[in-house]
């Protein structure tokens, strides 16, 4: 019986995430190892399978985040921390399409049509998401254009540099890691997440096209799944850079997800109301001292 395939990435100096076809993950430290005995201490050369390709691009994602793991916020939703999510998702999303099509063309300039095919099919399925965010804020009655020109989420700003980043690298293989972090924590989003948001908004608004687009019941899972089988397909070196981009943007989206939201709401709010420039139509429900938890979930 043929062994499953087995794919390997280090991620940090010393810890390597290891994935069988089968599904099993695994991590990985070689310290105590004599590099001759460790398999895994030199990078993988061989085909990538779908089902290893989950298992590293996830594990980066668990491995970003179990770093924050026990300080992360948990806070119960507000429509004022909804408001700043998204505007992070705004921001998140306005430059994607750009982005990616400016990688693409340098894969075009390197030889490589069927990276940059993927990637020109990605910004298409992204135009337009960014006005989703837009709309969902003027349907809670906020000036969302002034908003989101005056207004960067302090904690969302690292992230969208680094797909700025990214993106304009001689080699931008990385920014497929990034995108996978970004969708792969959206398509987790559920039915009730939604039902929760939907909740706080004044009867007969509808401020949720952006978070049911970016969850499992828009196109988020058939974004996943299609990065999942594209991923497979590259190069062992490409797999190891996706793999470890993947893990960079799930660090950084954990600390600033958590920045964002270990903000009080009052505090949410003022930043929002010198960001336009007038009183918006909310209160804060409480004043929490700082440090408190008291915001909506992230949307991106
Ligand atoms: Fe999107
Ligand atoms: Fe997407």
């Amino acid at each position: 019986m043929a062994r499953p395939a087995t794919e390997w990435v280090n991620v940090t100096s010393n810890i390597s995430l290891i994935a069988r076809d089968s599904g099993e993950v695994w991590f990985h430290s070689p310290s105590g190892t004599k590099e001759e005995a460790d398999p895994f201490a030199t990078p993988m050369t061989a085909a990538g399978a779908p089902g290893s390709t989950i298992g590293l691009l996830d594990g980066a994602i668990n491995l970003g985040f179990s770093g924050i793991g026990h300080r992360l916020a948990r806070p119960d939703p507000t429509v004022v921390g909804y408001i700043v999510a998204l505007v992070g998702a705004y921001h998140t999303s306005v430059d994607t399409p750009r982005n990616l099509r400016r990688a693409a063309s340098r894969f075009k300039e390197l030889g490589r049509p069927e990276v940059a095919a993927y990637l020109e099919e990605r910004a298409r399925e992204e135009t337009g998401h960014d006005r989703l965010a837009l709309k969902d804020l003027r349907a809670l009655g906020v000036p969302a254009e002034r908003l989101v020109a005056n207004f960067i989420p302090e904690g969302i700003k690292p992230l969208c540099k680094r797909f700025d980043d990214l993106c304009v690298e001689d080699y931008p293989i990385g920014c497929i890691g990034y995108s996978y972090c970004l969708e792969r924590i959206a398509a987790l989003k559920q039915e009730t997440d939604i039902e929760k948001v939907q909740a706080l908004c004044p009867n007969g608004v509808d401020a949720t096209r952006f978070l049911r687009s970016h969850s499992c019941l828009g196109s988020e899972v058939a974004h996943v799944e299609e990065t999942i089988s594209f991923v497979a397909t590259l190069p062992a070196n490409d797999r190891i850079t996706v793999v470890q981009e993947t893990y960079q943007s799930a660090l950084i989206m954990a600390e600033g997800y958590n920045h964002e939201l270990l903000k009080s709401e009052a505090e949410m709010l003022e930043e929002l109301e010198q960001a336009v420039g007038e009183a918006l139509p909310y209160r804060a429900s409480s004043s929490p001292s700082r440090g408190e938890k008291h915001s909506a979930r992230a949307v991106a």
